[in-house]
Formats: C-alpha cells, sequence, structure tokens
C-alpha cells in the first residue's frame, strides 16, 4: 500500500509555442525601447498611432520592467496590447528582460489572460535601435522570466484559486529560420520552470507532510517517472554504513531518516564524467538540544532546500539529456530536541573514522552532509558539489543576491559562478584558508561541530565539511541559506516562500561540465 500519495502540483505552467503568425490571443505583448521616438512606432505598424499617442502623453515612457496594458476590441491581431518597457537599448542586459518578463507575466494575470501573444521580433528593437542582444537569447530569457513567476503553493488551501495566469503563451517571429530554433529553447525553458516548481514545492512543504520519509517516497516517484535510479537507505542501513553523525542529527527526532541515492546515466557516451551532488535535507531544524528562538522558527521547514534544489537540478540536467554521469545524494533528517537528541559535549564518530565533539546541536546542516560527502566518493566523482542552507552567517556576509562558494578547487569554483551568472543565479567566493580549522580543534575529539564565537561561520561551515573530502577531490560547497526563501526582489520568483534559486544554474553546470 502507497503511503504518500503522488506527485500533485497546485501550479500549473502556461504551454509554451513558437510560431510564425497567431491569431486568436487575447493579449500581445510588444517591446518598446525608451530612446526609439518614431522608428519605434514603426517596429509595428498597426499599433503607431497609439504608441505615439502614450509617448505624446508620457504615459508611457518605456522605462525598463514598466509595462502598460491597453484593451480594445477587435483592433490589431488581440484584443488588447500590452506593451513592456526595454529601456535604452544599449543597456539592456538579459536580466533586465527577464525582470521585465516577470512584470509581464504579473499583469497578464491581473487582466485575466488566457491566451497570449509574444512579439520576438520586438525584443530587440528596431533599425537603429537595436541591443545587443540576439533575438533567440532574447526569446529565452524573456519566457524564463515569464513562466518561472508561475508559481502557487495552494496544497493546504480549502478554496484553491482556479486562475493560474494564461494558459497558453505563444512567441511569434516573422523570421521563419528562427521558430524552430525559439522551440527548443522553449522545451527547455518549459521543463526548468517545471523542475524549479518541484523544488519550490518541496521547500514549502510543511514538516508535519514533509518528512524525510515523504521525500524518499517524493524522489522516488519522480525518478520512476523520469527512468532515473533511485535507491533509499533506512537508517537501519545508514548504521550498516557507519554514517553515526548523519544519525546523530535524527536521533532525537520520532522520524526516521532516510539517504536518498539518484543516478542519471547519459545514453551512448563513453566514460562519462560523474559528478556528485550532495545536497542537506534537514526536514526541519528546530536547533535541537541548542534550540532556536521561536521568531521565524517556522522557516525552517525550508532546511532542506539544499537537497529540494539538487533533486530539481538533476531532474531538470535529465531532461535536457546532458551527458555527464550524475550521482545524487540526499540526506533527509529531523533535528529536534528530546530524551533520545544528542547534548553539547557528546562525542560522535563520523563514517570516515574520525570524532566529532558537538558544542552546538543547531550546527547539524556539517554533521548531516559530513556522512554523506564521505559516501560520495565511492562513486568516483570528477567533482563534488553539495548545496546546504547551512549558516544564518551566509545573509550577514552577503545578503540576498548571491549565494557563497567555498572549495577545493578554483577552476571548479569558476564553472559554477559561469554557470550562475548566465541564469541571473549569482555565487560569490569565499577563502577556506586551512588556519579557519584552527577555531575547531577540539580539546576530547578530533574536531568540533562549531567555535565559541560566530566569526567566519559561514567559512568554519565550510572547512568542517572539508575534513571529508578526500585529498585529491575537486569538491565545492554552495551556502543557500540566505537564497532559499524570501527572494521578494525578483520579479520571476514568489514573493513568499522557496525560491527555487540555484536549480537551473547547477542543471546547467551538469551540462557543461
Ligand atoms: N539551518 C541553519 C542555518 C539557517 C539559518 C538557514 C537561517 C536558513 C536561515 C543551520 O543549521 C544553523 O542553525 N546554523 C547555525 C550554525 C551555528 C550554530 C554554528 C547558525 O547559522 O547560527
Ligand atoms: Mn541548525
Ligand atoms: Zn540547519
Amino acid at each position: 500500500m502507497q503511503k504518500h500519495s503522488s506527485p500533485k502540483h497546485t501550479w500549473k505552467l502556461p504551454s509554451l509555442e513558437s510560431r510564425a503568425s497567431f491569431t486568436g490571443a487575447d493579449a500581445e505583448v510588444v517591446a518598446l525601447f525608451q530612446d526609439a521616438g518614431k522608428k519605434a512606432a514603426a517596429i509595428k505598424g498597426s499599433y503607431s498611432g497609439l504608441v505615439d499617442r502614450l509617448r505624446k502623453s508620457e504615459a508611457f515612457v518605456a522605462r525598463t520592467g514598466s509595462v502598460q496594458f491597453v484593451r480594445f476590441g477587435g483592433h490589431g491581431d488581440a484584443e488588447s496590447v500590452l506593451f513592456v518597457g526595454f529601456g535604452q537599448a544599449e543597456e539592456l542586459t538579459e536580466e533586465k528582460a527577464r525582470q521585465a518578463a516577470g512584470n509581464v507575466w504579473a499583469k497578464l494575470c491581473v487582466e485575466k489572460s488566457r491566451q497570449a501573444v509574444v512579439d520576438v521580433d520586438s525584443l530587440r528593437g528596431a533599425r537603429g535601435i537595436k541591443s545587443g542582444l540576439t533575438h533567440l537569447r532574447l526569446a529565452r530569457v524573456f519566457a524564463e522570466g515569464l513562466v518561472l513567476g508561475a508559481y502557487s503553493f495552494e496544497k493546504y488551501k480549502k478554496t484553491q484559486e482556479t486562475y493560474h495566469g494564461p494558459e497558453s503563451l505563444v512567441f511569434v517571429s516573422r523570421d521563419k529560420g528562427l521558430v524552430q530554433k525559439i522551440a527548443k529553447e522553449l522545451e527547455q525553458v518549459s521543463a526548468a520552470a517545471e523542475a524549479v516548481n518541484i523544488t519550490r514545492d518541496w521547500s514549502n512543504e510543511p514538516s508535519n507532510e514533509g518528512t524525510p520519509e515523504y521525500f524518499a517516497d517524493q524522489a522516488k516517484k519522480y525518478a520512476q517517472a523520469q527512468g532515473l535510479k533511485c535507491t533509499v537507505l533506512t537508517e537501519a542501513e545508514a548504521a550498516r554504513e557507519k554514517m553515526g553523525l548523519f544519525l546523530a542529527v535524527g536521533q532525537g527526532s520520532t522520524r526516521e531518516g532516510r539517504v536518498v541515492v539518484l543516478e542519471y546515466t547519459p545514453k551512448g557516451v563513453k566514460n562519462p564524467k560523474t559528478i556528485c551532488f550532495v545536497g542537506k535535507g534537514v526536514t526541519f531544524d528546530s536547533g535541537g538540544i541548542s534550540i532556536k528562538p521561536s521568531l521565524r522558527m517556522e522557516d525552517m521547514k525550508h532546511d532542506m532546500t539544499g537537497a529540494a534544489t539538487l533533486f530539481g537540478a538533476t531532474l531538470l540536467a535529465s531532461k535536457w539529456k546532458v551527458s555527464n554521469r550524475i550521482v545524487t545524494i540526499l540526506a533527509f533528517t529531523e533535528n529536534m530536541p528530546s530524551g533520545d537528541a544528542i547534548q553539547p559535549g557528546n562525542v560522535v564518530t563520523a563514517r570516515n573514522g574520525k570524532t566529532v565533539e558537538i558544542i552546538n546541536t543547531d550546527a547539524e546542516g556539517r554533521l548531516v552532509l559530513a556522512d554523506v560527502l564521505d559516501y560520495a566518493h565511492q562513486f568516483k566523482p570528477d567533482a563534488i558539489v553539495d548545496a546546504a542552507t547551512l549558516t544564518g552567517a551566509v545573509s550577514v556576509a552577503l545578503g540576498k543576491h548571491c549565494c557563497a562558494i567555498l572549495g577545493n578547487d578554483d577552476a571548479l569554483v569558476e564553472e559554477l559562478r559561469a554557470a550562475g551568472n548566465a541564469n541571473h543565479e549569482r555565487i560569490w567566493q569565499l577563502p577556506l584558508f586551512d588556519e579557519y580549522f584552527d577555531d575547531l580543534k577540539s580539546d576530547y575529539a578530533d574536531m568540533k561541530n562549531s567555535a565559541n564565537d560566530g566569526n567566519g561561520g559561514t567559512i568554519r561551515g565550510a572547512i568542517f565539511l572539508k575534513q571529508f573530502i578526500k585529498p585529491g577531490v575537486k569538491w565545492a560547497h554552495l551556502d543557500i541559506a540566505a537564497t532559499a526563501y524570501g527572494l521578494t526582489h525578483l520579479s520571476y520568483y514568489p514573493k513568499k516562500g522557496a525560491s527555487g534559486a540555484y536549480v537551473r544554474t547547477l542543471a546547467q553546470f551538469a551540462a557543461d561540465f
């Protein structure tokens, strides 16, 4: 008997299509540039009078990301036109186009559009005011900005919204050679949005339902649908694997932990490289005996977002059919105080044989990851990349506009940064000098899990993890504690809850590595 229901979503993604022409939409999206004057009006003959009037009245000056909706029956191709400002042509960037598209999606939703068309030819501008970006790239990032906003978590609302935005978005270009190419990009964008939304669903799941067992179960179901190999270790099996640190974290909880191992093997590739993804999946982090203050403790249901992100990235990479092998290890457990919980001062033995003195039971993420990082080595990885909501200190250091990366190989760090930049999911490197380990030296064990003060918290977390990476193995750690949820400054990310950030970046890394 199945204990948990099969994957079910409360969001609905619009279908994305590419065509040379289309009639029957209720809204047409047209980009306008700020410095265009009469030339812009020439872009779209049917709207030129309207554009002239808007500009003259200064009702719409096409500032980047601004939107102007005009409804009229029977005029032009659509019942209404949604002008989107693209600012000064030479200042347009991919991210500005994504942000603008996020605003367009929000406006289409307000106006209850069901079927919209995007005038691809308008995205780059006309003669003399062309931006340096190609139509193809602009179509791609504009599509990303549109669909990444198509998310809401309504699983536990008794009255669910019935309208979830346009059901269909058609990208129209008169350049017939471009239509096929755009279609391919749109397919990739659809797959990305789906993976990102699955990550968001996991991260937003409350921990009474989102237990380690639940995520292991969901992982199996998605993996089966996608043709990925998926094995799950129970706590008994983790004990046989001597995962003493992983088990120590969960020993105060009545819910059993799970280690999920997913494998994607590319077809028809001889000797593919292997990437190991390792994710922190603490389904609720109360802090344990070193209990957290109650203010915003509810956010600690998101403490499995590292695992959720790498799960989404693995799904996406397999949909994209990347040519590297991916082994993804997700460590799910719950950090709770109880009569059985680990206590400060306890000494526990890791899978690799090293002993750890627990100073703070709230520094649990590094304990969970240590054993699965060690476990990852058996897959002979060419690179190990872990993702974790590891430290509050990363918010202090970097805020919400990037995540932190620390690692032992600069080329690997650079590859991840490049993938991040391409998706505007930026990654910033912090140092990992060996001297930082001095703060983690213990009087009673090989190391302790936290220091006496909070200085350099993100680096200390990473230098702890480094003790479990064998010499010569390339490894990078992403601390996503600040970016996992509440990215309110991005128009195409939800205003509440999980962001889904870094799914696209990690999938792209898996493709390019
Ligand atoms: N899960 C937290 C980190 C966190 C904080 C994630 C805020 C998201 C938002 C982690 O397990 C933790 O509690 N870290 C401690 C480490 C400290 C005790 C050394 C922290 O950052 O305070
Ligand atoms: Mn903690
Ligand atoms: Zn935690």
